[in-house]
């Protein structure tokens, strides 16, 4: 059987592609073996190549870590809009790093800085990303970071656990549950995380996430109450919701 018609016969949709991917990546013969195996077991396909295009780049990825997916792209092109070049980026919950890279790239940052709760990330983002810290939220970051942040930016997870069940079985049974799963509502990390965003941004700085569209109201009030002024911005064709949180301190709104 060709790789195409084994790729097939596993359910990839997109088998001549993938494919093509796979022998434009793979070092020899035996390596091509390796990735056709994986993948026809249902790897993702990112977790196999080793790298993800996201934003019109490559970055490293691996197994148990996140896959950075097509419409955060729309997240990134509407923050390097409304941020000017040399800022201080934050990426939190950064996974494989390449969301805040991205961007920092987008907008011509000054200094990104990076850090995520899951060893495994953090080793696959310091692939990607200069200063990458472990722990939780903001715990691990240097404290000289405080009230300089000009972005933050964060995909946190955001799946309500009810929800989890109904995930595409790549995300289901290869993504780290922790990496998903946001709670009752999805929104717990967020929370937590909104409670403390205003000390670290900048004055004018703003924070970006992604959340679904049911979503907004509930967070649309959580970053009001964080001090923030926020405001929505949505992409139909993507399904990109994007909620922004503009630090307003010291003036009016
Ligand atoms: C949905 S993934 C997003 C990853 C990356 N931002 C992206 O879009 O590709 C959420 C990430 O949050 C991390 N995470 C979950 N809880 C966390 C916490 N309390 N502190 C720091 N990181 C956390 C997970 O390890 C995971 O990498």
């Amino acid at each position: 059987m060709t790789i195409v018609a084994r790729m097939r016969a596993a359910g990839c949709v997109f088998a001549e592609d993938e494919a093509a991917l796979l022998e434009a990546t793979a070092r020899d013969a035996a390596d091509l073996e390796r990735m056709v195996r994986l993948r026809v077991d249902g790897l993702p396909l990112e977790h196999v190549l080793g790298w993800v295009q996201f934003a019109g780049r490559r970055y490293v990825i691996g197994p148990g870590v996140f896959v950075p997916r097509p419409r955060t792209e729309f997240l990134v092109r509407e923050a390097a809009l409304i941020v000017a070049p040399g800022a201080v980026v934050l990426d939190l919950c950064c996974g494989s790093g390449a969301v805040g890279a991205a961007l920092a790239e987008a907008i011509g940052a000054a200094e990104l800085h990076a850090s995520d709760a899951d060893p495994v990330a953090v080793a696959c983002a310091r692939n990607n990303v200069d200063n990458v810290y472990e722990g939780d939220l903001f715990d691990p970051l240097p404290r000289s970071l405080m009230g300089r942040v000009d972005l933050l930016v964060v995909i946190a997870p955001y799946v309500p656990t009810d929800a989890i069940p109904l995930l595409p079985h790549e995300a289901r049974d290869f993504e780290p549950r922790a990496t998903l799963d946001g709670g009752a509502d999805g929104l717990a990390v967020l929370r937590r995380l909104l409670e403390a965003a205003r000390r670290w941004l900048a004055p004018e700085g703003i924070l970006v996430t992604e959340v679904s569209e049911r979503q907004v109201p509930a967070l649309v009030g959580l970053v009001t109450a964080a001090g923030l002024e926020p405001r929505v911005i949505r992409d139909n064709d993507l399904d990109a919701t994007v909620v922004v949180g503009r630090h307003t301190i010291g003036r009016y709104v």
